[in-house]
């Protein structure tokens, strides 16, 4: 018996492989979940779900746009056509614009809070509304960062997004309780996916001593994310909300 046997799971971004959401989709569908998976790219979506049918499990995917109003509400109306309910979303999908200060645009800016905090904010909004409308005790698990709760160079707007996140997060875990539903924060610190390979090419010197910093040794892979995912989706965590999971290798430890 899996740890989310029969839970209807939506993991959004989950395309790049390596990347947290693919690794968060294989976690959850080995532990018996129906997962279905999204992304702006559709093909690769379609490769992780692929992926999770030959290996047995239970996966649908589809293009979702998250910062597109109209994309969610397709989404999850597909979502409750062929399920008629939603245990949980992973708001998962990002990007990092990396600049220091001086070199932010506006538009930099404006991209960076539409992917990771506007998305968070369309995707709990509907979630909760569908949750509620079916009696259903869910879970959302939205991904923040180390760097919403440290300073690190070239982050201003990404932990901007990332710690409006918290702020939304535990505001509507208070506004959520009685209805049983729960809403908690993931906070990655290096984790070795395709988004940390390319800030690696952008930032090098910064990523070196980020990687040194790092006090157990190494970059964290995927699936330690994933381990972290599946706690809060699952009845693990049932009497855990409004929290902050940080998951870091001891990096921001002080
Ligand atoms: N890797 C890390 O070290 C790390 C650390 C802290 C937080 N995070 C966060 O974890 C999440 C996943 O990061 P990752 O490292 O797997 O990144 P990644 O770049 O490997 O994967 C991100 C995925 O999101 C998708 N995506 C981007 N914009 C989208 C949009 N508008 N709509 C739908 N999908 C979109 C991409 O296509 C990609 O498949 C992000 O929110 C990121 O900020 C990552």
């Amino acid at each position: 018996m899996g740890l989310v046997d029969g839970k209807i799971c939506l993991v959004t971004g989950g395309a790049s492989n390596p990347g947290l959401g693919h690794a968060i989709a294989h976690k959850l569908a080995n532990e018996g979940a129906t997962v279905i998976v999204t992304d702006v790219d559709e093909k690769g979506a379609a490769t992780t779900a692929a992926e999770i049918v030959s290996e047995g499990g239970k996966a649908e995917a589809w293009a979702q746009d998250v910062t597109d109003e109209s994309a969610w509400n397709a989404t999850l109306e597909q979502i409750r056509t062929r399920h008629d309910r939603l245990d949980a979303l992973v708001n998962n999908a990002g990007i990092a614009v990396l600049k220091p200060l001086p070199d932010l645009s506006l538009s930099d800016y404006n991209r960076q809070m539409l992917v990771n905090m506007t998305s968070v904010f369309l995707g709990t909004q509907k979630a909760v509304a569908i949750m509620r409308d079916t009696g259903v005790r869910g879970s959302i698990v939205n991904m923040s960062s180390v760097a919403a709760l440290v300073g690190v160079p070239a982050c201003s707007a990404y932990a901007a997004a990332k710690g409006g996140v918290i702020g939304f997060t535990k505001t509507v875990a208070a506004e959520t309780a009685l209805d049983g539903i729960r809403c908690n924060t993931l906070h990655p610190g290096l984790i070795d996916t395709n988004m940390q390979r390319q800030s690696s090419i952008e930032n090098p010197e910064e990523y070196v001593k980020l990687n040194a910093a790092v006090p157990m040794g190494f970059m964290g892979p995927p699936h330690t994310i994933a381990d972290a995912a599946l706690f809060l989706v699952s009845d693990l965590s049932s009497y855990m909300t409004g929290a902050q999971m940080v998951i870091d290798g001891g990096l921001i430890n002080q």
